[in-house]
């Protein structure tokens, strides 16, 4: 088994490649068997081997076919007492995990390279063991051209004249491992933590997460010190294919959640609770991901509730409970179990709201089963007891049996984690006092009423988003066109807001907005509110047509996880 990684690599612009040698501790159980590495379209150099103490010699090695979905695997045959391997590699300019970004992609005008390696995507720039019940500890020096600055998911050690230094000394899962090279700078935002971003987004994205040492706060009070020395969060580029990612020590983040107004913070509460359940306690298979992301979305419903109090807390609830419906309205019976059956399939397949929501609805109904307080201390000690430690299912369901018998007793466990649907004891979210009068609202507009009388003055993001789901399917273009001259929504900054009107606009043939369209469709990358607006589009022949003369022109702008995604639904 691998233990520690140790990278030396060099990014290269002009060639769109990392390219050095990775350096791994492996922990042998049976002394003449071969190693097995998980890669994608690496081209491999040499392989050397030593043993403890010992000089390196080459090693004969052999790749086996390409799997769709797997990648490559690279059989390294080893010798009884090696300790160490080095690999010398490049990647390809096509690797999953990288984006190579143009200098007019960025605000700085400057190049851009950022890794993404959850789920699978490690092994397109690394050779390693690619499964989340794999943990290892890493080291890196990365070279960049002049000018430009390395970032990690790791300690940074310091590092000038083009050359980064970084480590890792807590064992993580492969799907953390992170870097992201660019005119990047750094501005404190409490004692424990900064922002990083290119120089023109820096002073707003100080100001949007200026609660997060507030956050980190209120997330130790529930379920225990913070353990990894800083939290950090990077903003990148509109390309960067999700809205966050809990890269350990320093957060990725979508620059679509600088609202200017803190609304779409969530995110944050989200990455950081990731340091917990899913960073410290990992989900041991890909089948296992609502213990990463049910137990995340609890945990941030929770930290928002402590920050910013039980109205906006009640608000992300219920727009949550909306959101589940509709998955569970479109997804097949199989994808709607939390304990996923991902046989032969690519396990971003498993990337609904089902582990997410599904999964954060079955903890609170443990907790309202087992009272908060006795809940609270429950998933403190599971921390504990599975820190730095990957997890399966049913090693939990084992835990939750022993440690909560009184609460498993009222809750229908097995229901929650392996059928279909939700039990039909599932806790419904409370009315939110705030969104009572974005229905009436809705209610009188719908009746005819103008669009003037609506009163929205104050509105967040989230009373919009409750505003548009109490809207029909089907709504009138001209009706559309009076919200719109009303509040200018085809003009709003808050990316939350605008994808959902824009989808909204493609289903009723809203074409006032087909500008913003496309400018949307051009520059932003966040896989989840593209694949809808091109499912949108791809309902009628005219808009067929579109989504393929807009993709032609956006799709070497986004990374290639989302492009793979987004071509299945325009090119199928
Ligand atoms: N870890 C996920 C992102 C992810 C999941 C990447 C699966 C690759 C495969 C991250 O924590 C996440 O859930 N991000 C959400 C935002 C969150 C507020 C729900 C996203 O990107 O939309
Ligand atoms: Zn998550």
């Amino acid at each position: 088994m691998v233990r520690h990684v140790d990278l030396e690599l060099e990014v290269s612009f002009e060639r769109k490649t990392l390219a050095g040698a990775a350096t791994l501790d492996i922990e042998r159980f049976a002394s003449g068997a071969p190693l097995r590495l998980d890669t994608r379209e690496l081209t491999i150099g040499r392989v050397e081997a030593a043993g403890s103490g010992e000089p390196w010699a080459p090693v004969a090695f052999e790749t086996g076919p390409a799997d769709k979905i797997l990648g490559t695997p690279l059989t390294i045959s080893l010798p009884g007492g090696a300790a160490r391997v080095r690999i010398h590699y490049s990647t390809s300019p096509g690797a999953s995990a990288l984006q190579w970004l143009e200098p007019r992609q960025t605000s700085a005008r400057r190049p851009f390279l950022f890794t993404q390696s959850q789920a699978i995507h490690a092994r397109s720039w690394i050779p390693l063991q690619d499964s989340p019940g794999v943990r290892v500890t890493y080291s890196a020096s990365i070279r960049v051209p002049k000018g430009l600055r390395a970032v990690m998911s790791a300690r940074m050690e310091g590092g000038d004249g083009g050359l980064f230094r970084f480590t890792m000394p807590q064992a993580i899962p492969s799907y953390l491992i992170a870097l992201a090279a660019g005119e990047i700078e750094s501005r404190e935002l409490g004692p424990r933590s900064s922002v990083w971003a290119e120089p023109p987004v820096l002073a707003r994205a100080a100001r949007e997460f200026e609660d997060t040492e507030r956050m980190i706060a209120s997330a130790e009070r529930l379920y225990g010190p913070y353990r990894w020395e800083r939290y950090d969060i990077l903003v990148l580029p509109p390309s960067f294919p999700y809205g966050g990612m809990e890269n350990p020590r320093l957060t990725f983040a979508t620059p679509t959640i600088l609202a200017g107004d803190k609304s779409l913070t969530a995110l944050v509460a989200h990455e950081l609770a990731h340091s917990w359940s899913g960073n410290l306690v990992t989900n041991a298979t890909w089948r296992d991901f609502w213990l990463n992301e049910g137990f995340t979305v609890y945990f941030e419903q929770r930290i928002l509730e402590e920050v910013y109090g039980p109205g906006r807390a009640a608000m992300e609830a219920v727009l949550a409970w909306e959101e589940l419906q509709r998955d569970l309205a479109r997804l097949p019976e199989r994808d709607q179990i939390l304990n996923l059956d991902l046989a032969g399939r690519d396990p971003e397949d498993g990337v609904t709201a089902i582990p997410y929501l599904k999964g954060a609805l079955f903890l609170k109904s443990l907790e309202l089963a087992a009272g908060r307080a006795r809940f609270d201390a429950f998933l403190r000690s599971y921390f504990d007891r599975f820190a730095f430690q990957s997890l399966t299912t049913a090693q939990f369901l084992d835990y939750l049996r022993r440690e909560l018998p009184e609460a498993t007793r009222r809750v229908p466990v097995e229901e929650w984690v392996f059928k279909p649907g939700l039990p039909s004891s599932a806790p419904r979210p409370a009315p939110a006092e705030a969104f009572l009068k974005v229905e009436a609202e809705a209610r009188k507009w719908l009746e005819g009423g103008a669009a003037a009388a609506i009163e929205a003055g104050g509105w967040s993001t989230h009373e919009w988003l409750h505003f548009f789901n109490a809207l029909p399917e089907k709504l009138d273009p001209g009706r559309m066109g009076e919200l719109d001259s009303r509040f200018r929504l085809t003009q709003t900054g808050n990316y939350e807001v605008l994808q959902q009107w824009l989808q909204m606009a493609v289903r009723n043939g809203y074409q006032e907005a087909d500008a913003r369209l496309e400018e949307f469709l051009t520059t932003v990358g966040r896989r989840k509110y593209l694949r809808p607006l091109y499912e949108e589009l791809m309902k009628t022949p005219g808009g067929q047509r579109r989504a393929r003369a807009i993709y032609a022109k956006a799709r070497p702008g986004y990374h290639p996880i989302a492009a793979s995604t987004l071509d299945a639904i325009v090119n199928p």
